[in-house]
Parts: C-alpha cells; sequence; structure tokens
C-alpha cells in the first residue's frame, strides 16, 4: 500500500500541532430580514436571496454596545464548555475591522470583561480572513511551544460601518461573534497545514475610506458617509471566486488530500454563489460544505467560527476540515484542520 506523506511541510508526524479543542459562538437576537430591508432601499428578496443567498441577518442593537459585546459572551460560553478558568489562558486574538475602539485592542476588553487576566491579548485585522490568519498565528505560537491554552476570536460589528442607505453592502452584511480554544496535541490531529496571501493592489475595491491617519475623521468626512464600508462588489466577487479556491486546492494539492479525504468545507460566508463555486472546484458535494449565510449573512471575522459551532455536533475526532476565506486587502487563504484532540 502506497505511504502517503500527509505532512510534507512545516508540520512533521509526531509532533505538536494546535488542536481546536472548544468552539462557542454567539449572535444577536435582532433578525433584519429582506422584508425590512425592502422597505429601507430600493432592492427586494428576489434580487437578495439569487444574487448573495441571504434571508437575513442579525443586528446588534443598543446604546453603547460594541463587538466586545458579543465576543465575551461568545468566550464566557467557550470557558463554560471546555472547563477552562479564566486565568489558565495565556493568550487571545482578536480578529476584527470593528473594533470597540481605536484602541486600546478589543481583545484587551474582551479580557477584561471575562476575567482573563494572566494573558496578553492583541487584535488583528486582515478583513474577512482575519480569523483565519489569527488561527495560523495562534498555530504558530502553540507549535513553538510558546503558550498552551489560546483563544482566537471572530467579532464583527459590522452594522457599525454600514451604510443602510446603500442598497450595495447594506443587505450583505451581519453582526456576531465566535471564538475557539486551541490547545498542543501530539495525537496527529490539529492545523495540519496552510497557505495565507495577500495583495494590497486589492484596497481600492474594499475599504472604509477615512477615520484612519490618512484621512482623520472630519465633520466633511462624515458628512461624505466615509466611514462606511465601500465595495466594488463585482470586482471583489471576482478575485473572491478565484483566489478562495486556489488557496483551497492548493493546500489539499500539496497534502495528496483528494476531495473523498475532506470531510467538511468551511467557507467565509460573504456569498452563496463564492461558496458553490469554490465548493465545485474542489470538488466537494453541497453536503460536506458549510452554509448558514442565508440566517445570518456576512459577519466578517465571525463566519467561520460560528459555522463551527453550529456544526459541532456533527463533527467527529479526525474529520478532515478545510477552512476557506477571502477578503479585504486583498487576504485570502485555506487551512487545513483534523478535528479533535
Ligand atoms: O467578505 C468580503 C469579501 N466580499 C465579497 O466577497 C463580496 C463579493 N461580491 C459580491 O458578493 C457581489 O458582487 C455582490 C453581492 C456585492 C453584488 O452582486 P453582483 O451580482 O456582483 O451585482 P453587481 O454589483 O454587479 O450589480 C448588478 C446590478 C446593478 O444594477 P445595474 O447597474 O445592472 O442596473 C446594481 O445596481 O444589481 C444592482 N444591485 C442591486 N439591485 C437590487 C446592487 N445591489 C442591489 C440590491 N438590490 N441590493
Amino acid at each position: 500500500m502506497e505511504t502517503r506523506n500527509l505532512f510534507p511541510y512545516l508540520y512533521p508526524m509526531n509532533k505538536v500541532t494546535a488542536a481546536i479543542t472548544g468552539v462557542h459562538a454567539w449572535l444577536p437576537e435582532y433578525r433584519l430580514t429582506n422584508a425590512e430591508l425592502e422597505r429601507m432601499v430600493d432592492t427586494n428578496e428576489e434580487w437578495i436571496l439569487s444574487r448573495t443567498g441571504i434571508s437575513e441577518r442579525r443586528i446588534l442593537r443598543g446604546e453603547g454596545l460594541g463587538t466586545s459585546d458579543m465576543a465575551d459572551k461568545a468566550v464566557l460560553g467557550l470557558l463554560e464548555k471546555t472547563g477552562t478558568k479564566p486565568e489558565e489562558v495565556d493568550l487571545l486574538i482578536c480578529a476584527t475591522v470593528t473594533p470597540d475602539l481605536q484602541f486600546p485592542a478589543t481583545a484587551n476588553i474582551i479580557c477584561d470583561k471575562v476575567g482573563i487576566k494572566n494573558a496578553f491579548s492583541y487584535d488583528l485585522n486582515a478583513a474577512c480572513s482575519g480569523f483565519l490568519y489569527a488561527l495560523t498565528a495562534a498555530d504558530a505560537y502553540i507549535r513553538a511551544g510558546l503558550y498552551k491554552k489560546v483563544i482566537v476570536v471572530g467579532a464583527d460589528k459590522m452594522s457599525s460601518i454600514i451604510d443602510y442607505e446603500d442598497r450595495q453592502t447594506c443587505v450583505i452584511f451581519g453582526d456576531g461573534a465566535g471564538a475557539v480554544l486551541l490547545e498542543p496535541t501530539t495525537s496527529g490531529n490539529g492545523i495540519l497545514d496552510q497557505v495565507m496571501q495577500s495583495d494590497g493592489v486589492g484596497r481600492v475595491h474594499l475599504h472604509q475610506k477615512a477615520g484612519g491617519s490618512a484621512k482623520p475623521a472630519s465633520l466633511e468626512t462624515v458628512m461624505a458617509k466615509e466611514h462606511f464600508v465601500y465595495q466594488e462588489g463585482a470586482a471583489v466577487f471576482k478575485w473572491a471566486v478565484v483566489k478562495m479556491a486556489e488557496a483551497a486546492e492548493k493546500v489539499m494539492q500539496r497534502n495528496n488530500l483528494t476531495a473523498d479525504d475532506i470531510d467538511w468545507l468551511v467557507p467565509h460566508q460573504a456569498n452563496k454563489r463564492i461558496i458553490d463555486s469554490c465548493a465545485e472546484r474542489v470538488g466537494l458535494p453541497s453536503e460536506k460544505v458549510m452554509l448558514n449565510i442565508q440566517r445570518y449573512g456576512n459577519t466578517t471575522n465571525g463566519t467561520i467560527p460560528i459555522c463551527l459551532w453550529e456544526w459541532e455536533n456533527q463533527l467527529k475526532a479526525g474529520d478532515n476540515l478545510i477552512l476557506a476565506a477571502f477578503g479585504g486587502g486583498f487576504t485570502w487563504g485555506a487551512l487545513w484542520l483534523k478535528w479533535g484532540k
């Protein structure tokens, strides 16, 4: 029988890998439906469903509530589920594009809210690929033997940067948070390989025009609506369909994985058409693809951990998962993970 080298790159056999040992998520109650959006902008249910696959999205309502007010609940649930004491956590990384404040990091705020006191924490911004980038960072710390309990949070209050008069963006995005715990294992499970990339040429197609150091907030920037998401949808779409699938294909090919070896594709939920195209390119049937965009829209950094949380009961130890994302920057990547400790 042919012996396959499953770890030809960075991850030799019998070495420590980083396993996801728990997952939890939190979504706000309020459901913004397509019918409600029809009353707000010139759109219709048929267009939204056929072009994006989205039926409704959750919106965090309440004065003064930010991303950390969803992330803290996801992390508290995660600590409880995994029997982890807050003081045992070594590091928390929060992937977000909608931090509570420009600084300090939302990760610092989350740690304070949930009682994580013996850790360091920071935010990571890679737009919709942020959760995957943060997983690769956590993986590297764990494989280097530096830390034993690392939490990665993906959370965004996208409604705080969406113009609800812009039909091109307001139908797509929603709010939500998910979190995973990563711990070292020598079982052979865990994160086994990843391909991450970025290309700054994409910044013109998807960004927030003002509020950064190049164009600080002013009365003019507010009046010109420059603090909202600006997206040239078609241009982003063209890149996303190619790059997300390319990354997934690359990580599979270089580990000799065929579609039959893969139990689940866990794609960033930006558009059902992008997800379908990615699944088709890597040869996976829809039953093996996690898809919940119809219920939550695009929660940016929340999409992948929210999927893992929703499908958790169907996942078995040793299942091969391919996680894939594409986002502003442009940023993209794919990661091969064997589920379970
Ligand atoms: O997650 C981060 C990365 N982001 C993505 O991956 C998003 C990628 N892009 C997309 O998902 C899609 O491009 C969108 C869903 C944003 C847009 O879908 P599309 O099929 O690319 O539409 P389009 O922008 O090419 O617009 C087609 C038409 C236009 O009308 P005309 O010019 O043909 O008359 C738009 O004005 O659809 C119109 N349109 C709408 N019509 C009804 C745009 N938004 C809407 C709307 N309702 N909400």
